[in-house]
């Protein structure tokens, strides 16, 4: 095993992680040199653009919008990669009238290619009556939804002339639906969730059917009884449609009803509510009032989740106008039984990943007090961003979500502890690895210790260390 200076490891790191270990040379898994980091979102991706829904299209690119604090247009946003979304041109693609209906608040667009042409979903007030809110379609007349003109397709008549907003659309079993948010004029809420098929991109094909009415602990507060924004993941045979509920603040949820794919959706019955929320606020990763999702595949095909959140907790004056709710995004894991995990929001930095050993499929790296163990684990133990190592250029530091500050750092003995980040170039080798391609295979990655590259982390006996390899795919991870 050549030794080389520190510079030259960190230099050959940085072009591509070239690493050796019994002359058997390596490559890092990031053959651009790009490095682990460089491609993954930091959170939050969007300052104050609440509501995000991001669109991939069969272009290629992502398409984002969502509301801006104002509440007074309608925004896109395109780009290659949803990282690129933080320094992406933002078009305005029309801004509400100075008087008249559509002149009051502008809410929670969502982006639709149907029948093959743009259309955007958005709720609009009027002007003096900014809460009078209907919902209405705007429908692009040509290819590019960021510089072609839009056309006002009309409002969406429902089945009463109430409050109404946070549409969303979808096609299951070869038919179009519509899902939104609306006052029942006859119920004490603010608003229920309803699903109807779509005979046009505006107009109803059948009466809807009311999903859910905000009635558990977690979708009240005080006056408000809110159920709205709907989102729909098809995923493993079910239909998730996960919601949002409760006051715009702190308070604000996910919860989710559930399907299976072959039933008739449009029976109630078809239809269980999680009697929990299934994502809320984290006073450990410092997220409050998570909630208005969306769902796409990020780069790789991995299924994420978008929605807002504030970095902050208590909230001056009305909690809707303040302007805060930045857009986030972090990966969806599943349950045994195929039902989505959305674990807790992860916080502000890299979107995390999870490690499992090559050897033990099914179980991750998981934080355990001051340790790293591995084995089975909630979703939140078991993330890890990976960030600049503190090393320099082509070394990364591993900090858990639910440790923000700390890192993993090897000690004399090879145990791998967690800790807050201290300074001095002692402690910056200690807690920075090079990445490279799994010594067990390249699908996996490993970690070679910067300053003692013949280290490499692995798991012995339930629990990480820094070590010389013995059983390579103990240190061989992959990364999900
Ligand atoms: O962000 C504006 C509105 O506030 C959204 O339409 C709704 O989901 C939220 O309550």
């Amino acid at each position: 095993m050549t030794n080389f200076p520190l510079t030259r490891r960190l230099m050959l790191a940085g072009v591509g992680a070239t690493a050796t270990l019994g002359g058997c040379a390596t490559r890092s898994s990031d053959q651009a040199g790009q490095g682990p980091f460089a491609t993954a979102p930091l959170n939050p991706i969007v300052q104050q653009r609440a509501d995000a829904q991001v669109f991939r299209h069969t272009d290629g690119a992502y398409y984002l919008t969502g509301s801006v604090p104002e509440y007074d247009r309608l925004i896109i946003r395109r780009s290659p990669t949803l990282a690129g979304f933080t320094t992406a041109e933002e078009a305005v693609i029309w801004r509400r009238p100075t008087t008249g209906k559509m002149g009051g608040h502008i809410w929670a667009p969502e982006l639709h290619m149907i029948d093959g042409r743009w259309h955007m979903y958005f709720a609009a007030g009027d002007t003096g009556q900014r809460f009078r809110i209907r919902t209405y379609v705007l429908r692009c007349e040509g290819p590019d939804a960021l510089k072609d003109s839009w056309t006002l397709l009309g409002e969406v008549q429902t089945s009463w002339d109430s409050f109404n907003l946070d549409s969303t659309t979808f096609v299951h079993g070869g038919q179009r639906y519509l899902c939104w948010a609306q006052k029942d004029p006859q119920i004490d809420t603010n608003s229920n969730l309803y699903l109807a098929p779509l005979a046009t991109p505006i107009a109803l094909a059948a009466p809807p059917i009311c999903l859910t009415v905000p009635t558990l602990p977690w979708e009240m507060s005080g006056r408000l009884k809110v159920a709205e924004a709907p989102a729909l993941l098809a995923r493993n045979g079910r239909l998730f449609l996960v919601y949002s509920a409760n006051a715009t603040n702190h308070l604000y949820c996910l919860g989710m009803l559930t399907a299976d794919a072959g039933a008739d959706i449009m029976k109630l019955e078809s239809w269980t509510k999680s009697p929990e929320p299934v994502f809320v606020s984290s006073e450990e990763t410092r997220v409050w009032g998570p909630g208005h999702n969306s769902f796409t595949l990020d780069e790789q095909g991995r299924d994420v989740m978008v929605y807002h959140g504030r970095d902050y907790k208590e909230i001056t004056g009305e909690s809707l106008y303040d302007p805060n709710r930045h857009t986030r995004v972090q990966r969806i894991y599943y349950r045994a039984d195929g039902a989505p995990d959305f674990g807790i929001p992860v916080g502000n930095g890299e979107v995390p990943d999870r490690f499992s050993p090559m050897d033990q499929p099914g179980s991750f790296l998981r934080l355990e007090g001051g340790r790293v163990a591995v084995g089975a684990g909630a979703v939140p133990a078991t993330q890890f961003r990976q960030k600049p190592g503190l090393a320099g250029p082509g070394t990364v530091s591993l900090e858990p979500i639910l440790a923000p500050g700390q890192v993993l750092r090897r000690t004399a003995s090879g145990d791998v502890v967690v800790g807050p980040r201290e300074d001095g170039a002692v402690f910056a080798t200690e807690a920075s690895f090079l990445r490279i391609s799994g010594l067990a295979g390249r699908n996996g990655v490993s970690f070679a210790a910067v300053g003692a590259t013949n280290l490499h982390l692995q798991h012995v006996s339930g629990t990480l260390r820094a070590a010389p390899v013995g059983n390579r795919a103990a240190a061989t991870f992959l990364v999900t």
